[in-house]
């Protein structure tokens, strides 16, 4: 139960905020802090306080739970403004994250003192809001304008030391003796009678305005179809009036983007996210085997990037290849990619050298014999699978997690080469790995509950984010993918170009259009999976025939110039598919922006509804994560079934009822989990 507390330490208010697990500003913790402020400020044997929490952090926020809706006040600007008008000093004591309204509560306080591996930040932006408790016009007055305008439009965390450079915090000290220093330096401020710190009244630094304009453009490009960066902009510009007027501006952006469709978008991502992590059959109590040392068989792009990932968070791992060649080229590629990403971590030399020591190459599959997981990332061929299975089988440690990076093969079948079924499992890493947070997370029938369980804190500890699949050809991602991918090809052949169909789906919000990402990932990989699964696309087919396998052959669907990576159209493309039209007898129309994207997003709803309904996909949730952090669906949207959502699900049955008929397609006739959804008047979401 949420509890704020007041303790007398001689001279000194404690007072303590109690709302596990992360502190957060719910009405009730509100109401107890302001009466405690009050209590404190009443009271003549007392001279100052000190702001502190129980638990594993400082205030993470305000409760995310109660935004949007009708709030009581005090709001967390009230209290700030009740801070501001303390006659007695205010310490914050800081440990774990102060995020959002908790550090907005900090910066309130007239000093503050933190813990070595504190984090501070104002993420409101990643919930499409900006902060609404004077965190737009405190922090720019703490850390100047510039570093400020980074972090509320970035939304990211900075440290603990990163925070005392700024100015954000006062002290930084051992987080055992951040409550007695807070206290100790509350007593030596009204000791040494030392006028009181209001940012409130702090004078702000000029800056020129264009500092603002290139954020703008910049955010613009970078964050393209998010609403919140750009108002973030316009509330930290309005810093530089009167500061009451600059938090009336805050105010009415923050009550604007609380009202607006992207707040509540964005906040049911981070509860997808937060559901995401846990499978809802495992018990609480299931104890993960210890992961001290790991193994990744194959160096080549998913191998290294999984060996790295590994080595970054201290977990020593064996890397082996059986071609000399390869674990060589492997090796080099992996320093230069760790290189590239310690210069823009600021990791300093001698630390990227112990990472990178804790990586040990080898030619031989036996020395995969101490690991505790062991990853596979061979060629994408069942029987190549299968034989190195069914080696480890006879080389891995009792009790040692046997998994596979396969992208679409099947995983019992992978499993059955062993005679411990039980220990293996799907890890879908995404490409490049450093860059990509999904993770799915394959479960076969045979899968052991402590082994899904150590994975996914596994991947958590890795800094990324698992999703439980089922164990069918593709997974979740992939197979919508497939059908999205069958689609795009039957646009080209009705007679729109690549180029225009990739811009409606760049207009729609995904960072690259389908056939850019193609090119990209290399068009040969599924066209072998096609054919071994009989299966036909054929403008893709017609392409790879022509020996056009994407960016890394110069030409795809795009072709590019001898090392760009610009996609530029392609009169042999053109060729391709005109003789493709001609071929199927298929006369060539036009076809609007909104009908492209209806036939590429609908499919992946149809899909999704079948994948939920075989329980593949655990969750719409699920669904939703996997497109945003794997396929780059646009997160202000939701996910494909948050969207589906919002359009209605009987449209999305309408349409593709219409198209199934106009085109012929059985893979289009709606799901029977969306003519469900329909006749009971719901949603993927209720
Ligand atoms: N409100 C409500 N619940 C919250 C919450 C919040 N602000 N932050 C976290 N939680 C919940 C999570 O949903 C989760 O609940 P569950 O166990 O039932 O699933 C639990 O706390 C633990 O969270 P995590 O699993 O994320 O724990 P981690 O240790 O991995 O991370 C964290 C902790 C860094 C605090 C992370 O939870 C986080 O980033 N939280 C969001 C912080 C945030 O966005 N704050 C800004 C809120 S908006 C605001 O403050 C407006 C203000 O300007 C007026
Ligand atoms: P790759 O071809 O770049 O590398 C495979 C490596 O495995 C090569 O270095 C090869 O020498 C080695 N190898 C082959 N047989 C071996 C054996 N029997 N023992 C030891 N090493 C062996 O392949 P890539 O792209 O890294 O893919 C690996 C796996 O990851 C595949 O299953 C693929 O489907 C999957 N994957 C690939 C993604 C991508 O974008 N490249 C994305 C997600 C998964």
């Amino acid at each position: 139960m949420a509890e704020v507390r007041l303790e007398r330490v001689g001279e000194v208010a404690l007072i303590e905020i109690d709302n596990p697990p992360v502190n957060a500003l719910s009405e009730t913790v509100r109401i107890g802090l302001a009466a405690r402020i009050a209590e404190a400020m009443a009271d003549d044997a007392i001279k100052a306080a000190v702001i502190a929490c129980a638990g594993r952090t400082f205030v993470a926020g305000a409760d995310i739970n109660e935004l949007g809706k009708p709030r009581q006040p005090p709001l967390t600007v009230d209290i700030a403004a009740q801070l501001d008008d303390c006659a007695k000093p205010v310490v914050a004591a800081i440990h774990g994250t102060a995020l959002g309204g908790g550090l907005e509560l900090a910066l309130a306080c007239h000093w503050r003192v933190a813990a070595p591996d504190a984090r501070l930040g104002l993420p409101e932006v990643k919930l499409g809001i900006v902060p609404g408790g004077g965190g737009t016009q405190r922090l720019p007055r703490a850390i100047g304008v510039k570093l400020a305008l980074d972090m509320i439009t970035g939304g990211e965390m900075i440290g603990a030391s990163a925070a005392l450079d700024a100015g954000l915090v006062d002290e930084i000290v051992t987080r055992s003796d951040v409550r007695s220093t807070a206290i100790a330096l509350a007593r030596r401020v009204v000791a040494e009678k030392r006028p009181i710190k209001r940012l409130r009244d702090r004078a702000i630094e000029p800056v020129p305005a264009e500092l603002f304009t290139r954020a703008r453009a910049e955010l613009a490009r970078r964050r393209r179809g998010f609403e919140a960066p750009l108002k973030a902009v316009d509330a930290v510009a309005a810093a530089i009036m009167r500061f009451d007027d600059g938090l009336k501006r805050e105010q009415t952006i923050f009550a604007e983007l609380l009202r607006g469709p992207q707040f509540e978008t964005l906040r049911h991502v981070f509860f997808a996210e937060r559901e995401a992590t846990k499978a809802p059959d495992l018990p609480a109590d299931l104890k993960p085997r210890e992961i001290a040392l790991a193994a990744v068989i194959g160096t080549g792009t998913m191998g290294g990037g999984i060996a790295l990932s590994f080595a970054d968070v201290g977990i020593p791992v064996t890397l082996i290849d059986t071609d000399r060649a390869a674990l060589e080229r492997g090796l080099a590629m992996l320093r230069r990619n760790f290189e590239s990403s310690a210069r823009r971590r600021n990791l300093p030399a001698a630390e990227l050298d112990r990472r990178l020591g804790l990586i040990k190459p080898s030619l031989r599959l036996v020395d995969a014999a101490g690991a505790d997981l062991v990853i596979e990332a061979v060629f994408e061929e069942l029987d190549v699978k299968r034989t190195v299975f069914g080696k480890l089988d006879g080389i891995a440690k009792a009790g040692a997690i046997l998994a596979t990076n396969t992208s679409f093969l099947d995983v019992d079948a992978i499993a059955e080469a062993t005679k411990r079924p039980q220990d293996v499992l799907g890890l879908h890493f995404f490409s490049p790995v450093h860059a990509m947070r999904l993770v799915e997370v394959v479960r076969t029938r045979a899968t052991a509950p402590d082994v899904l369980a150590t994975a996914l804190a596994l991947m958590r500890r890795l800094r990324k984010l698992p999703v439980v699949v089922g164990a069918a050809p593709g997974f979740v991602g992939n197979r919508m993918l497939f059908e999205r991918a069958r689609e795009a090809d039957r646009l080209l052949r009705d007679g729109v170009s690549p180029a225009e169909i990739d811009h409606a789906m760049v207009e729609f919000g995904f960072p690259m259009g389908p056939f850019a990402a193609a090119d990209l990932a290399g068009l040969d990989v599924s066209w072998r999976m096609r054919k071994a699964r009989g299966i036909a696309l054929p403008v893709a087919d017609a392409l790879c025939e022509a020996g056009r396998f994407g960016q890394k052959t110069g030409k795809g669907y795009y072709r590019y110039e001898a090392g760009g990576r610009e996609p530029l159209a392609d009169d042999a493309t053109d060729r391709i598919i005109a003789e493709v039209r001609a071929r199927l007898g298929v006369t060539p129309q036009s076809i609007a922006a909104g009908a492209i994207v209806e036939r590429l997003v609908y499919p992946l709803i149809n899909e999704a509804a079948r994948l939920l309904e075989s329980g593949v996909a655990l969750r719409p949730g699920d669904i939703d994560l996997i497109w945003i952090y794997g396929y780059g669906f646009p997160a202000w949207r939701g996910g494909p079934m948050f969207y589906a959502d919002q359009i209605g699900v009987a449209n999305v049955r309408d349409r593709l009822d219409h198209l199934a008929r106009e085109l012929g397609e059985e893979a289009l006739v709606p799901a029977p989990g969306i003519e469900r959804r329909v006749k009971e008047g719901r949603g993927f979401y209720g």
